[in-house]
């Protein structure tokens, strides 16, 4: 296999480059039987095409020459047995910017665990709850926005007041900076369209990332002027940010509780273990890793809860009962929604069978093999489990694995469930930003529904989406009416 990476970079530019002005057409004919042999991430729909390779061929499907896929949840479980030994693929060194890996992107493993060491506490629900404020600022903000549809039979789109929501939270919490998608109504620049594109190249060149180096990050793209690289918007304002901390001496301001700054302070007592590379990778990561992630989750919730009257009922019903009993805030707080259990199960359930990472998640067995679910597998065998199909094991879910229900977070095994449940990935690879995700997403969603009557524009249309890393939706459109308290 070949390697790329930060440190192998130079010596592929240049055998890329012989390779390409020797063999330019070849190359050319190459890239496009791979890419037909990836029409399954081009399709956007790979958690579709996994559920139903599982169920046609099994719990063991081997989906390319050196990668296997697993269904089962002990499978899983070894996979992402933390000590032993299993690191990411080099599908996560494709993302940008290559330069910089974050703790996302980055597939070497004492790094990753080096960097990840430095940004737990920044990322601690400690923290993120130092942020309320400004979460809260953003949460009225929404609330702004939904208030201006709400009678008249007004068409709003919440899924894309959702997904404005997610990054202007992120831009709070990251770089104290107000990002205005909510204020203009806008996808800012373009922000998401762009960071969407990135993510289909990521999905798709990710599979076969030796070609990278033939398309992104192409050596010969600086010196073309049709095809110069340009900084996503993302990582243009994460340049900004921190080069408005830098100061006279060198240094970089590292007051205040935004993520960024957190990071700074970490920084200064570890340059040589934490660098100013790794703070600027980590908090420009956070806008990548964190926005799609949380605004499709929600998406998924409202999609779910809406089209299923009854639950959506109860849950009306659970809000107002709390809200009777002086059980919220005005603006609701994180410990009275970890309260409400119905609330909890309808959006655990929602991440269940819809979880916002589409693709399979990637690790490599390491050197000395493997035994997985029993069978032992030779070292440098890729590996993939996908959340899509983890979340309908019927031995652990029931047999009503597709069916959206709440109930069978009381019913069941809750504990084997939650055990079970991969939205958040697993392991040492574990996603850093749940705390956030929760916090924000639960002191939103039941301030929507306190506030709001909701009722879909096209109830039992599905959602458009597709799925490059995470699952982008489209198509969340909702009639709103304001609630009497
Ligand atoms: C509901 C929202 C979210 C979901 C469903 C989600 C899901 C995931 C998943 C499945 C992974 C594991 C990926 C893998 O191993 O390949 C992951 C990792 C990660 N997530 Fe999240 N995420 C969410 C929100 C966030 C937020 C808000 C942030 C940052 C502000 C964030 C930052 C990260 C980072 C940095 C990693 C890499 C962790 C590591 O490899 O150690 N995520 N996330």
């Amino acid at each position: 296999m070949v390697v790329i990476g930060q440190e192998s970079d130079k010596s592929l530019v240049a055998v890329a480059l012989v390779f390409i002005k020797a063999n330019f057409v070849f190359a050319l004919f190459g890239a496009v039987i791979v890419r037909a042999l990836l029409k399954n991430t081009y399709n956007g729909h790979t958690e579709l095409d996994h559920i139903a390779l599982h169920q046609k061929y099994g719990p063991v499907v081997r989906t390319a020459p050196n990668e296997v896929s697993f269904a089962s949840p002990n499978a899983a479980k070894d996979i992402f047995a933390v000590g032993k030994g299993f690191h990411k693929t080099w599908f996560y060194s494709v993302f940008p910017p290559k330069h910089a890996p974050d703790i996302f992107t980055e597939v070497r493993e004492w790094k990753h665990a080096q960097m990840k060491r430095f940004a737990v506490t920044p990322y601690s629900l400690a923290q993120m709850s130092k942020r309320n404020p400004q979460i809260e600022a953003t949460i009225m903000t929404l609330m702004g926005n939904l208030t201006k549809y709400a009678g008249g039979k007004q068409n709003c789109n919440l899924g894309n007041l959702l997904h404005y929501f997610a990054f202007d939270v992120l831009g709070e919490v990251a770089f104290s900076r107000r990002f205005g998608f909510l204020e203009q109504e806008v996808d800012v620049e373009g922000s998401i369209k762009n960071i969407d594109d990135v993510q289909w190249y990521d999905g798709i060149v990710g599979q076969i990332p030796e070609f990278d180096i033939l398309f992104r990050n192409n050596p010969i793209r600086p010196y073309l002027p049709f095809w110069k690289p340009e900084p996503t918007t993302m990582t243009r304002i994460a340049v900004e940010e921190l080069e408005k901390r830098k100061q006279a001496d060198g240094t970089y301001d590292s007051t205040g509780i935004d993520l960024l700054a957190e990071l700074l302070r970490n920084h200064e007592g570890n340059k040589d273990k934490f660098s100013i590379n790794d703070v600027f990778s980590i908090a420009h990561g956070a806008i990548f890793a964190g926005s799609d992630s949380t605004a499709s989750t929600m998406q998924s919730f409202f999609y779910c809860v809406l089209n299923n009257p009854a639950v959506y009922k109860k849950l009306q019903k659970e809000i107002d009962d709390a809200q009777a009993a002086g059980e919220l805030s005005e603006i609701i707080q994180y410990p009275e929604a970890m309260k409400l259990e119905w609330f909890q199960a309808c959006l655990k359930e929602a991440m269940r069978i819809r979880p916002a990472v589409g693709l399979g998640i990637y690790r490599v067995i390491p050197p000395e093999g493997a035994k997985i679910d029993g069978q032992f597998y030779p070292g440098g065998t890729e590996v993939a489990v996908n959340g899509w199909v983890l979340h309908r094991a019927k031995d652990v879910f029931g047999e009503d694995v597709e069916t959206y229900r709440p109930e069978r977070w009381f019913e069941g095994d809750a504990k084997l469930m939650n055990s079970h449940m991969y939205q958040f990935g697993g392991g040492s690879h574990l996603c850093i930003g749940r705390n956030l995700a929760l916090f924000e997403m639960n002191k939103t969603l039941i301030q929507i529904l306190r506030e709001f009557d909701i009722k879909l524009v096209h109830p039992g249309r599905p959602l458009e989406y597709h799925s490059t890393f995470f699952v982008v939706q489209e198509g969340l459109e909702v009639y709103l009416e304001k609630r009497a308290r």
